[in-house]
């Protein structure tokens, strides 16, 4: 399978408001868009997006996984960005009629649709700093996807960053292209300097996520994760492994925590990366201060695999679906 994001399918969805109000949803090609030099997004980075999965199962059914977690996220960003939206159920609609319209275009489990609904501020005025785009642009763009992490299901080397900052402090539960913009820089470096696959973010040594996924430790018989206080997104993926968790009998921690405990407990325990696109991919190393540490015995612990077989089987169709995540087409 193509490199993750980088195989797209035919037809996507589109929107556009203008004059107060959002036009129809509409199927369209997959095209590209001509914008003005002046558009808003391209100088005051007006946007957010969302990704979540579509899954074809085994019996060939489709469904979408929570996708009324990601439709509540965007509107959330939208509201930060001062976006004009199309409502929920505009929202909702749109990712039922971009399954529907490229529905055999979707791979077989492991593989899924990656949908990425995106909002996009499109006055054409570089005054409109200080204030709201009038015009915007939302689509949904889907993608046939495989592993995000080229490497496929190994464990990950990652290192550990106490100075950088991926977004600001109330900033962070906003899924917009700033924060990754913002964490860019620190991934590549980390990856040419020690081989890290990611960077765990702690600024002021408080473990916060990584560039591109939530964070979890479980030590024993607890997951312990950073609350959801504004600084980290809030990811449904990390929301279903810790239900997950929980049903398996976990005790759940949702507190700070510094990069010295997480040092202290790696050797004993398992860590791992939670996203839509990472799934849950487990932690082999971390890097700190060029010095590395090996998180359990460098493999995937038996909970991680644990919770991930049973996120999978649910995504899947395999499994029960206990907490009605699946949303059928
Ligand atoms: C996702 O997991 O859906 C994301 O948006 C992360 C991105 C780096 C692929």
């Amino acid at each position: 399978m193509a490199a993750f994001g980088t195989q797209f399918t035919t037809e996507m969805v589109i929107s556009r408001f203008g004059d107060g109000q959002w036009s129809n949803l509409e199927v369209v090609p997959v095209q590209p868009f001509s914008m003005h030099p002046a558009t808003h997004v391209l100088h005051y980075a007006s946007e957010c997006f969302e990704g979540l999965k579509a899954y074809r199962t085994a019996a060939g059914g489709i469904h979408l996984f929570r996708p009324d977690r990601h439709v509540a996220r965007m509107l959330n960003s939208a509201a930060q960005l001062l976006l004009p939206a199309p409502d929920e159920a505009a929202l909702k609609r749109s990712l039922q009629m971009a399954v529907s319209a490229v529905a055999d275009e979707i791979p077989a489990y492991p593989g899924a649709l990656y949908l990425r609904p995106t909002l996009l501020g499109t006055e054409e005025d570089i005054g409109a700093a200080a204030r709201p785009t009038s015009k915007a642009l939302y689509y949904v763009l889907t993608s046939p996807v495989g592993d995000y992490f080229s490497g496929g299901l190994q464990p990950l080397r990652v290192k550990v960053d106490d100075q950088a900052q991926r977004s600001t402090p109330n900033f962070g539960a906003v899924k917009t292209g700033g924060n990754y913009a913002a964490a860019m820089r620190q991934v590549v470096q980390a990856k040419q300097e020690f081989g890290a696959d990611q960077v765990l973010f702690a600024p002021g040594g408080v473990v916060q996520e990584t560039g591109a996924a939530n964070f979890v430790l479980i030590d024993g018989n607890e997951l312990l994760t950073k609350p959801l206080d504004g600084s980290i997104l809030p990811g449904v993926t990390r929301d279903s492994i810790l239900q997950l968790a929980r049903d398996a009998g976990l005790t759940i921690c949702e507190r700070d925590f510094s990069v010295e405990e997480l040092l202290e407990r790696a050797p004993g325990a398992e860590a791992a990366l939670t996203g839509t696109a990472a799934v849950l991919t487990p932690v082999g190393e971390l890097v700190y201060q060029g010095s590395t540490i090996k998180v359990g015995d460098g493999q995937m612990g038996p909970w991680s695999e644990r919770l991930r077989e049973q996120l999978c089987a649910i995504q899947s169709g395999a499994a029960e679906d206990p907490h009605g995540w699946r949303v059928p087409l």
